[in-house]
């Protein structure tokens, strides 16, 4: 089953204003995690416009129907964060509840966690 990153493309941490603002720090984060990612078969991703966790910026979601799905924020635009993010995304793939085992998690995610959403019940 295809677990998919959702990243927020309109993410702005501290700071973002004394860049030269050319792109956005969730632009820059979702640039480096789309690269990760291409040419995985169960993992994909998509951009959107604000998660609500502006605050603690830069902010993706981890999906999967009928799967524990997760938020995770705080992240810097960079290599490492991207990586570990696609890395989870895998696991998460795997998995089949959703739940990877903490001893699997990469180094990068560590300490991102936000909110954790369960599955939702079967329709009746
Ligand atoms: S702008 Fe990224 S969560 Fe709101």
């Amino acid at each position: 089953m295809t677990t998919w990153i959702t990243i927020c493309d309109t993410c702005k941490r501290d700071g973002w204003d004394q860049t030269d603002m050319a792109q956005t720090d969730g632009e820059a984060l979702a640039d480096l995690v789309e690269t990760a990612a291409t040419g995985l078969q169960n993992v994909k991703t998509r951009r959107v416009s604000c998660l609500m966790g502006c605050r603690k910026a830069c902010n993706v979601a981890i999906q999967a129907k009928g799967k524990l799905c997760y938020t995770l924020g705080e992240f810097a635009p960079e290599t490492e964060a991207a990586s570990g993010i696609v890395s989870y995304a895998m696991a998460h793939a795997e998995s089949e509840t959703g739940q990877v085992p903490y001893r699997t998690w990469p180094e990068a995610i560590k300490g991102h966690f936000v909110t954790r959403h369960p599955p939702l019940p079967d329709d009746e």
